[in-house]
């Protein structure tokens, strides 16, 4: 298979590309490094830095390719609040020109990077893809939208997509710039002995997934998804943030300060997915528990600090 990755300098992006490597297909990757504070990729992709925003790059990218999996977004949440039409721009305008170039170049598969976002403060947990969305900031609003525009994409001109609602997700490689997820930072924070940054007094429960399973779901979708669909991608249960944060104590053996740092606007309380529609139509299931992702996460921060 001949891939286009966008944000494939990014969390997500970096480890998808290697593992769509080690399966043997052959992957450009476009990032313009705006959040990646990486450098490198793997060495057996093609990098190229860009921007999604640039339509005549996308016409040269996409000649030839089977499938986009598209990744490049603006992500952090506080940003959108400061300053939303960013966020349209980016995580909307910029994904139709990706779309309206794979048109005219005849490339017939897009997979998506969405998030749980797009349903705001849930009504019931756990959340099926069909309950209420209602985003509660601009970054979930745009991603939203987006799956609509993929909706009119498939039905006007055949293309076809698959959207993943990942809601946590953590692990390996993450270098995102500035950090502000909350395992990163946790962890990183640790290693450096600072006191670690915590919102909400730690009471928030979230849904974490971890990256290596997450990567598995996008080559699955290219594969076996059909139409236009949607899926949660999640580990399916709650863990509340202060658990967390004990989890990792046990990992570094020993006890850390904590800095409460309010509340924090935009970020729902509880987010618990309902994975039953991807394990049924992809037969994607979870595999690494929390305890074990959280060691891998912790094993590459102390590598690379
Ligand atoms: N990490 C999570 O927990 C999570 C949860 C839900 C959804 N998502 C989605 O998954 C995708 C990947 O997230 P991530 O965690 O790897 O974030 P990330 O910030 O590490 O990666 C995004 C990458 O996109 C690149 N990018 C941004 N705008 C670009 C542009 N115009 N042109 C080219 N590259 C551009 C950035 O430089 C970065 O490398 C995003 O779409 C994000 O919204 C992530």
């Amino acid at each position: 298979m001949k891939a286009l990755v966008t944000g494939g300098a990014g969390f997500i992006g970096s480890n998808l590309v290697t593992y769509l490597c080690d399966k043997g297909h052959e992957v450009v990757a476009l990032d313009d490094f705006s959040s990646s504070g990486r450098t490198e990729i793997d060495k057996r992709a093609k990098l190229v830095r860009g921007s999604i925003g640039d339509t005549q790059l996308l016409g040269k990218l996409l000649a030839g390719k089977d499938v986009v999996f598209h990744l490049a977004a603006t992500g952090i949440i506080k940003i959108s609040l400061e300053n939303p039409p960013l966020y349209f721009e980016n995580n909307f305008m910029n994904g139709i020109k990706i779309l309206d170039a794979m048109r005219k170049t005849g490339v017939k598969k897009i997979i998506y990077s969405s998030t749980a976002g797009v349903y705001g403060e849930p009504k019931r947990v756990p959340i099926r893809e069909n309950d209420v969305k209602e985003p509660v900031n601009p970054y979930g609003a745009a991603k939203f939208a987006f799956e609509h525009a993929l909706s009119a994409y498939y039905h006007a001109f055949g293309i076809e997509s698959v959207s993943l609602r990942y809601f946590n997700v953590y692990g390996p490689g993450d270098e995102q710039r500035p950090v502000t997820r909350a395992v990163p930072s946790w962890i990183k924070a640790m290693l450096a002995g600072r006191p670690v940054p915590m919102y909400w007094q730690g009471k928030q429960k979230k849904d974490y997934i971890f990256v290596g399973d997450v990567v598995r779901a996008n080559l699955l979708a290219a594969e076996k998804g059909k139409g236009c669909r949607v899926y949660n991608v999640a580990g399916g249960k709650g863990f509340v943030m202060h658990d967390i944060f004990h989890k990792l104590e046990k990992i570094m053996g020993r006890t850390f300060e904590i800095k409460h740092m309010g509340d924090r606007a935009g970020d729902p309380t509880i987010l618990i997915a309902h994975v039953g529609k991807i394990k049924k139509e992809l037969g994607w299931k979870p595999e690494v528990t929390l305890e074990e992702g959280l060691c891998r996460a912790v094993e590459y921060y102390r590598e690379t600090a």
